[in-house]
C-alpha cells in the first residue's frame, strides 16, 4: 500500500516554553517532530461522540469530539487510559444528569494529550448544592479529574456550575492548563460550596495560565506537588489562590511554586498558604508576585498554621515546616475588618517570610506572630 508522511508539530506543555521560574528545571525538549502516518485516501477523521454508546469505539482513536452529549446519572465520562496522543475536542453542552455521588463525572488519563474546544461541560450544581458542600449533607459530585496524566494541555472550555469541586490535577506531570472558563456564578445564590476551581496534589511541572474563574471556595490551591505556575488568573468570589492545606494527607510535600500576574475580587482570601494543625509536612521556595486585590473580605495575605477544615484552631503547630516564602507587590484593598495581612507561625516552623511592595490599603490593622523579612507587620 502507498503511504504518504504528514509532519506534525505537538504541541504539549512539555514543549510549551513557560516563564522562567529560577527553580523550575530547564525543559528537555524543543517542539518534537513526530511522523503520523495515513493510509492513502483516508483522512484523518473526529470520531463524534454525542451519545455515550459511541464512546466504546471513540476511545480506540485518536481524535475524540465529544459533542453535546448528556452523560446519565451515576456515570462517569471516562477518558481514562486515552491512545497516546490523542486529542479530546469538547463541542456543544455536554451535560451530567444530576445524582447523589462523589463522582467525577468526567475523568482523563494518558499521555500526550491536548484537550480543547469551546464547548461546555454543565455540571447542573444547583441541583445538589445544600450550602453544606463536601462537609455535610447530600453528596456531590466532582466534576473533572485529570489523573495520572504525563504531557498535556487543557484548553477553551469552560466549566459551569459543579455540584462540588470543579478540577483535580492528580498525580500528573508537564501538563498545560490555559484559556479556561470556570463558572460557578449561580452557586452564590443557590447554596454552592467547596466549589474549588483547580486543586492540584501530587503532580510537577504544572503550569495553570490566563484563566477567569468564579467560585465558591479556593480558586487555585496547591495541595502537594512540586515546580508549578500560576498565572493570569481572574478569580472572583472564591477563597483565594493557596498553597494548602499542606499535612495529614497521602502526600504534605509543596515545593516551588509561583503564582503571578492575578486579580482576585470580592475574595474571601487573597494569597494563603495554610498548613494543618497537628500534622506533618514541608513547604518551599513559593512566591506570590504582583497580585491585586479588591475587596477582600477576611485576609489579604494570609499564612497560618493552625488550620482545621471545621475551624481554625488558633493554636499553630510546628510540624509542617515552611520555607522561603516571598510576597512580591501585592495591591489593593481590603474590606472593613478584614486583616490585610495575618501570620500566624508554629514555635520555630517558619523561616525565611520575606515581603516586598506591599501596598494593601482598608481593614483594621495587620497581624504576625513572627519576623517578616521587608515588612513592619501592625
Ligand atoms: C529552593 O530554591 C533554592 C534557590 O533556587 C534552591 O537552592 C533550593 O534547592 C530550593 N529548595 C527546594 C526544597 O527545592
Ligand atoms: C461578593 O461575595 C459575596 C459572597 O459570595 C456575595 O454575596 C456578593 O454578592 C459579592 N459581591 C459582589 C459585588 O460581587
Ligand atoms: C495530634 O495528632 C496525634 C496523632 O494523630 C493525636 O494522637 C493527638 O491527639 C493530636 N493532638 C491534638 C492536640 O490534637
Ligand atoms: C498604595 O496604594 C494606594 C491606593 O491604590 C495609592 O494611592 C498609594 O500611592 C500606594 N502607595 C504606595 C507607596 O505605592
Amino acid at each position: 500500500m502507498k503511504c504518504f508522511l504528514v509532519f506534525v508539530t505537538i504541541l504539549t506543555a512539555r514543549s510549551t516554553p513557560i516563564l522562567p521560574v529560577r527553580s523550575i528545571a530547564a525543559r528537555s525538549s524543543p517542539s518534537e517532530v513526530i511522523d503520523i502516518v495515513i493510509p492513502e485516501g483516508r483522512s484523518q477523521t473526529n470520531c463524534i461522540v454525542s451519545q455515550m454508546s459511541d464512546l466504546k469505539h471513540c476511545l480506540k482513536t485518536k481524535s475524540i469530539v465529544i459533542s453535546n452529549l448528556a452523560v446519565p446519572a451515576r456515570e462517569t465520562l471516562d477518558l481514562s487510559n486515552l491512545i497516546s496522543g490523542t486529542q479530546v475536542m469538547f463541542t456543544g453542552t455536554t451535560t451530567f444528569a444530576h445524582a447523589h455521588w462523589v463522582g467525577p463525572l468526567v475523568v482523563i488519563s494518558g499521555k500526550d494529550i491536548q484537550v480543547s474546544g469551546d464547548g461546555i461541560l454543565d455540571g447542573q450544581g444547583a441541583l445538589s448544592w445544600d450550602g453544606k458542600g463536601t462537609n455535610g449533607g447530600y453528596k456531590k459530585a466532582r466534576l473533572l479529574y485529570l489523573k495520572d496524566l504525563h504531557g498535556a494541555s487543557v484548553t477553551g472550555i469552560t466549566i459551569r456550575n459543579s455540584p462540588a469541586q470543579v478540577m483535580k490535577v492528580i498525580d500528573s506531570d508537564h501538563l498545560m492548563i490555559s484559556g479556561i472558563t470556570i463558572d460557578n456564578t449561580d452557586g452564590d445564590t443557590h447554596g454552592g460550596h467547596n466549589t474549588d476551581g483547580i486543586g492540584i496534589s501530587n503532580s510537577q511541572y504544572i503550569t495553570v495560565s490566563n484563566c477567569i474563574m468564579h467560585t465558591q471556595d479556593d480558586c487555585i490551591a496547591v495541595v502537594s506537588g512540586s515546580n508549578i505556575h500560576v498565572s493570569g488568573i481572574h478569580c472572583t468570589n472564591g477563597h483565594g489562590l493557596a498553597v494548602g492545606s499542606v499535612g495529614g494527607k497521602l502526600h504534605n510535600s509543596v515545593m516551588n511554586v509561583l503564582f503571578e500576574n492575578s486579580i482576585l475580587v470580592n475574595n474571601t482570601n487573597g494569597v494563603r498558604l495554610k498548613t494543618n494543625y497537628n500534622t506533618t509536612g514541608e513547604v518551599a521556595n513559593v512566591t506570590f508576585s504582583n497580585i491585586k486585590l479588591e475587596m477582600i473580605a477576611k485576609y489579604g495575605i494570609d499564612i497560618q498554621q493552625d488550620y482545621l477544615n471545621g475551624g481554625p484552631t488558633n493554636m499553630p503547630s510546628d510540624g509542617v515546616k515552611i520555607t522561603n516564602i516571598h510576597m512580591h507587590n501585592i495591591f489593593g484593598n481590603v474590606n472593613k475588618g478584614a486583616y490585610p495581612v495575618n501570620v500566624l507561625c508554629g514555635h520555630d516552623s517558619c523561616h525565611n517570610l520575606e515581603f516586598s511592595g506591599i501596598n494593601i490599603t482598608g481593614g483594621s490593622g495587620s497581624h504576625c506572630n513572627v519576623k517578616i523579612i521587608g515588612f513592619d507587620c501592625r
